[in-house]
């Protein structure tokens, strides 16, 4: 276990919150908020505040990414965001396979896969998400379960792209309910996850992975949580919106 071999990141995801007029508040509070940050610090905001958040982290240490991306380049798809129009507007990151949009978008290990791999092939850097619901914990299956999403979701993923993954351990059950994984748990899946990178890619490519926990994690867990071996930074919903508390977390993944 090297830490040093990789990133530390921090990203919020602020789901369907702000309009581009506050975003463009709560940027101006969260540029001297994560200011000399010593790691990664990415924001993820809906598509309609993309553009105001690209132009207000110009020349700080903010970097921008989306919550969703959809898989085919271009075409018949009414609604849809490609990768492209993403990196047209200068947009680094985007998250794939949100449990939310799991739940409530049909979204399955596929289509995560196919999302996962047009990012890639765009050129830009993907959040990938799995976990856990509430019932699969109790029934056990928790490592099986974030085995398989892992797997499905990096299908035809190559070493050389998985520079620009990020896996995104996000247990349901901790999501929005305030009840986070305990540090043990999160470490736990974390290395599972760590552990299947390496019969996949190999020990180089898994321990220069960056595996986020995401979960309620919040300015007062977040210290503990960081401090573990295999967990490599937070996806932050709740407290992402609250520029003191992100800073917090970003100051605890400082360390
Ligand atoms: P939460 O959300 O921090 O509000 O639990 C995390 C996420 O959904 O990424």
């Amino acid at each position: 276990m090297n830490k040093s071999l990789r990133k530390t990141v921090i990203a919020g995801n602020w789901k369907m919150n702000k309009t581009a007029t506050e975003a463009a508040a709560l940027i101006e509070q969260l540029i001297p908020a994560v200011e000399g940050a010593d790691c990664e610090v990415v924001i993820c905001t809906p598509y309609t505040s993309l553009v105001t958040a690209v132009e207000k982290t110009k020349g700080t240490n903010i970097h921008v990414g989306a919550e969703n991306v959809h898989f085919e380049k271009s075409g018949a798809y009414t609604g849809e965001i490609s990768a492209d129009m993403l990196v047209d507007l200068g947009v680094e990151y985007v998250i794939t396979g949100h449990s939310e949009r799991r739940q409530y978008f049909a979204e399955t290990d596929e289509t995560v896969n196919k999302r996962t791999k047009a990012a890639l092939e765009a050129g830009l850097k993907a959040i990938v998400c799995v976990g856990e619901s509430l019932a699969q914990r109790e029934q056990g299956v928790t490592e099986e379960l974030v085995r398989m999403q892992t797997k499905i979701a990096l299908q035809n993923v190559s070493a050389e792209e998985m520079s620009r993954v990020i896996i995104a351990y996000e247990p349901v059950w901790a999501i929005g309910t305030g009840r986070t994984a305990t540090a043990e748990q999160a470490q736990e899946v974390c290395a599972a996850i760590r552990k299947l990178l390496v019969e996949l890619y190999g020990e180089t490519v898994a321990q220069a992975t960056t595996i986020q926990y995401g979960g309620s994690m919040n300015a007062g867990n977040a210290d503990e949580l960081l401090g573990k071996a295999d967990v490599d930074g937070g996806l932050i919903g709740g407290a992402s919106l609250k520029a003191a508390d992100f800073g917090t977390i970003v100051k605890a993944a400082s360390k």
